[in-house]
C-alpha cells in the first residue's frame, strides 16, 4: 500500500493499494462517518465495479445510491450534471452526506463539479479506475462540465476528502484507454521527472503501484504550492494547448491521452526548432510516446490549432502560457503573445 497526503484547501490522502476497492467503504468510514452514498459511475465502469463498491460501502454502515451516466467525453455535459444534481435532491441528498465518484476523469470531474456546487458544496471521494483518472484528475480538485464553446469551461477547484486507487482495476481497460493515461505519466517526467522518465523505458505494468505513486507524488507538489493554478500548476498543461484543440477540431473522437500525446510531441518539435530544447531530448519524447502506442503527427493545420486554442480559458487577455521543455525535466512557463501562437504550433507541426 502506498499514501501520499495532500496539503491543499483540504488535506487528504490519496491511497494506492491493489484490492482497495473492497475496502472503499472502510477506508471511507475513517474519513466521513457512514451516511448516504450517491455514487456517479459511468456505463462501462458500472457493471464492472459498481456492486463491489456498494457492497463494500454497506458492510461499513453507508446506505448507496447509483446514477449511471453514458461513458464518454459526451456525458461531461451541462445536461449530465443537471440530471445527477435532480438525481440528489430527489434523493434528499444532504450536505452530511456524501458523493463517490466511480470511474475515470469525466465521471471525476462531473461528480466532483456537482459536489462543488450542490446545497453550496458537499463531499465527495474519487475512486479513479482509469490510469489518466489515478495519476492526474482525481487529484488536486480541478472538476469542471464542458459547454458547447470549450472544453473544462464551466468548473471549480473543489479537493476531494480521499482518493482510493485500486490498480487492479485497470486491468480491464483497453489498450487505447491504458494508453491515454500512459501519456499523463510520461508528461511528468519532461515536466520535471527526469528519473521518471528513465524508468518508463522498462515497461509500466510490472512497476505500477509505484509509478501512479511517484506521478501523485509530481502532482501533489505542484498543487500544494499552487492550488488555484496562477503559477507552478500550469506546468501540468505541457501538450494541453494543442491537445484541448485536436480534442474539440476532432468532436472529442481523439481521446484526451492521445491529444497530449501530439500535443507534447508538438511543441517538443517546436521547442527544438526555436532553440530552447536539444534535439536529442525530443527525439527520445517521440520515441518514448510511440513505444506507448501513442500518436505524435497532427491532422490539423497550425491555424486550425491557434483558433481553436485563443478560445480556451489558458489565455490571458493578449498573452497565452506555453508549457516548453528546455530539456526532458526541464519544463518552463514561456509567456508569448497571442499572435505567436500559429508560428509556436507550425515550428512543431
Ligand atoms: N490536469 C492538470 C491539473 O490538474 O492542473
Amino acid at each position: 500500500m502506498k499514501k501520499v497526503t495532500v496539503t491543499a484547501s483540504l488535506t487528504y490522502d490519496v491511497i494506492i493499494d491493489n484490492g482497495i476497492l473492497d475496502r472503499a467503504g472502510a477506508e471511507s468510514a475513517k474519513v466521513i462517518k457512514p451516511c448516504r452514498a450517491a455514487i456517479l459511475t459511468d456505463s462501462n465502469v458500472a457493471p464492472l465495479y459498481a456492486e463491489r463498491l456498494e457492497k463494500s460501502l454497506k458492510a461499513a454502515g453507508f446506505s448507496p445510491i447509483r446514477f449511471t451516466v453514458k461513458a464518454g467525453e459526451g456525458s461531461k455535459s451541462a445536461e449530465s450534471y443537471l440530471s445527477f444534481l435532480n438525481f440528489l435532491a430527489e434523493n434528499q441528498i444532504t450536505r452530511t452526506d456524501c458523493i463517490f465518484a466511480l470511474g475515470g476523469g469525466v465521471v471525476g470531474d462531473l461528480a466532483g463539479f456537482a459536489a462543488a456546487t450542490y446545497l453550496r458544496g458537499i463531499r465527495f471521494i474519487q475512486i479513479p479506475t482509469t490510469l489518466l483518472a489515478m495519476v492526474d484528475s482525481s487529484v488536486g480538485g480541478k472538476t469542471a462540465i464542458d459547454i458547447p464553446a470549450g472544453k473544462n469551461l464551466v468548473g471549480a477547484f473543489y479537493q476531494p476528502s480521499l482518493v482510493l486507487c485500486d490498480p487492479k482495476t485497470l486491468d480491464t481497460l483497453s489498450k487505447d484507454i491504458f494508453a491515454d493515461g500512459c501519456a499523463e505519466v510520461i508528461k511528468y517526467g519532461i515536466i520535471n521527472d527526469k528519473e521518471l522518465f528513465k524508468k518508463l523505458k522498462s515497461p509500466i505494468n510490472s512497476q505500477i503501484e509505484e509509478i501512479i505513486e511517484r506521478c501523485v507524488i509530481d502532482k501533489r507538489d505542484v498543487v500544494n504550492a499552487d492550488e488555484r493554478d496562477v503559477g507552478v500548476r500550469q506546468l501540468l498543461n505541457l501538450g494541453h494547448t494543442a491537445a484541448h484543440s485536436i480534442e474539440a477540431l476532432s468532436h472529442f473522437e481523439v481521446s484526451h491521452g492521445s491529444a497530449v500525446a501530439i500535443g507534447t510531441a508538438i511543441i517538443s518539435r517546436a521547442a527544438t526548432k526555436l532553440g530552447y530544447c536539444p534535439e536529442s531530448d525530443t527525439k527520445q519524447i517521440v520515441n518514448m510516446l510511440e513505444s506507448y502506442g501513442l500518436p505524435t503527427n497532427c491532422p490539423y493545420s497550425a491555424s486550425e490549432l491557434a483558433e481553436v486554442a485563443l478560445r480556451d480559458k489558458k489565455r490571458n487577455g493578449d498573452t497565452i502560457n506555453l508549457i516548453v521543455p528546455f530539456g526532458i525535466g526541464n519544463s518552463r512557463i514561456h509567456k508569448i503573445p497571442v499572435t505567436d501562437l500559429e508560428g509556436f504550433f507550425a515550428a512543431g507541426l
